[in-house]
């Protein structure tokens, strides 16, 4: 929404918070820069839980009379339903959510709504309510997190036993196990829930009672609106407490990674439902349609998670950009945290969200997938590990199967179908047992290695990842 300013007056009718200290009002186009009312009316239910637990304090400490608390507790707690129900709009000459929350309440009742910040500055109420934001978006995320992974589980055990192409350099390299390839995603989603996890250590630490910067002469019991607010721990240092903006460079680097994971999933459901590979399709639920191609079926969904990644990304290099250089501690510029953060985790969320939901709606097209990975080249390695199994050096083995590829091409033979004769003729080592290995089945099923793509290893990772599903 674009604010316009309203009439031509030149100066503010509202009395800010701070304006007694000036001889002249707020410019008005100042004001409507400055205000952030716009982006962290998102935060109102955690502002106004954080002064129901500031607000209690005091009492509790008789720093205000319980009756007067009791008046603006409730008073609050109106406020929250007038918000939800839209019988109150936070208005941007208010200059920020804080604001017009404690404006609101001095209608209600008066000049007591001022107690409500004694001990208190906008700059740790800011960072309290950030805070408990970002506990909640991390749980979100988490959850979708989870969701995708209970997923990866159930699509492993499905295609276990379906061969697919591994891929290096976009060139199929080595036939592996589909059940593989997926729970190779399901470790990327674990670690990026891991690291939510680790998060969540940090952002648990309240900083409400650390009022400006350097705490405050009253005799605040900071513990109490710890436990309060549900938080774990406290802060340390009451400068580090209102400048502490680590949190949400962490989240969006966390949102990043995820990012990241999921377009190079995206990626593959892309390049792998075009009719080039066609070895997946995503149903209609999940595509679109071209406006003037009738014959199009796009994979719309999955580039528009791919595309958001490169959005998440800038959001990241903001925050680091307005935090790179500001002096100690609370500067104005740190209120331009909130855009990034509301958009990385809403682009995160939905990303996640939404492309589990695709990918719950795609089907692998066997088939092709058998026919193709049954006469393909990938199945080389083979080859030249047989010969090694015949203690040739691996590096004459892979010269061997070199020449045997090249010859395979130009006669345009699939290597399962060169005759004994034609192997022989490259090494005499070479038996009819070579052909059980040329099998894509032998091929997974030899392979005995840990984390391997053998239909075994597949099965007790599946088995391992049932177990993580649920920490
Ligand atoms: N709207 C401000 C923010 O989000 C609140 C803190 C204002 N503090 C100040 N010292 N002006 O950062």
């Amino acid at each position: 929404m674009i604010l316009k300013l309203m009439g031509s007056k030149k100066g503010t009718e509202k009395e800010l918070l701070w304006q007694s200290r000036f001889a002249e009002p707020f410019d008005r186009e100042a004001l409507l820069f400055s205000s952030s009312v716009d982006v962290d009316k998102a935060l109102y239910q955690e502002d106004i839980k954080g002064s129901i637990a500031h607000v209690t304090m005091l009492s509790e400490e008789a720093i205000i009379p319980v009756e007067e608390a009791r008046l603006i507790v409730e008073g609050l707690e109106e406020i929250e339903q007038e918000i939800t129900s839209g019988a109150f709009v936070p208005h941007w000459e208010d200059e920020d959510i804080h604001t017009a929350i404690e404006n609101r309440l001095k209608e209600k009742i008066g000049p007591i709504a001022g107690k409500m910040h004694s001990g208190r500055s906008r700059n740790d109420q800011v960072a309290t309510d950030t805070k408990l934001y970002l506990k909640g978006i991390i749980n979100e995320l988490d959850n979708a997190l989870a969701a995708l992974k209970q997923l990866l589980v159930e699509k492993a055990e499905t295609y276990r036993y379906t061969i697919i192409f591994g891929y290096t350099h976009l060139q199929r390299a080595q036939p592996v196990s589909a059940g593989h390839y997926y729970l190779s995603y399901f470790n990327m989603f674990h670690r990026d829930r891991e690291r939510l996890d680790d998060l969540l250590k940090r952002v648990d630490i309240s900083p409400l009672g650390a009022a400006a910067f350097a705490g405050s002469t009253l005799p605040l019991n900071a513990k109490r609106s710890m436990e309060l607010l549900d938080f774990g721990a406290l802060f340390e240092n009451s400068i580090d407490a209102v400048s502490d903006r680590d949190i949400i460079i962490e989240f969006i680097s966390i949102c990043s990674i995820v990012m990241m994971h999921l377009s190079r999933f995206c990626e593959d459901l892309i390049l792998w439902s075009s009719s080039e590979f066609d070895y997946l399709e995503i149903s209609d639920a999940f595509s679109t349609g071209s406006s003037i191609m009738p014959q199009k079926k796009n994979a719309d969904i999955a580039e528009l998670v791919r595309g958001k990644t490169g959005r998440v990304y800038g959001d990241l290099i903001n925050i680091l950009t307005i935090m790179k250089g500001l002096p100690l501690s609370y500067n104005r510029d740190m209120q331009e945290d909130k855009p990034p953060l509301f958009d990385a985790a809403k682009s995160t969320v939905s990303s996640v969200r939404i492309f589990t939901k695709m990918l719950a709606h795609t089907k692998l097209n066997e088939e092709r997938l058998a026919k193709l990975t049954g006469e393909d080249l990938s199945l080389a390695t083979e080859i030249a590990e047989y010969l090694v199994r015949k203690n040739l050096p691996f590096r004459d083995a892979h010269r061997i199967t070199g020449k045997i590829v090249s010859h395979a091409i130009e006669s345009a033979t699939p290597l399962p179908d060169l005759t004994l004769e034609t192997y022989r003729s490259f090494s005499k080592l070479f038996d009819n047992d070579l052909y059980d290995a040329l099998k894509p089945e032998a091929s997974i099923n030899t392979k005995l290695s840990h984390g391997s793509t053998s239909f075994a290893s597949v099965d007790m990772q599946i088995k391992a990842a049932r177990e993580k599903l649920n920490p």
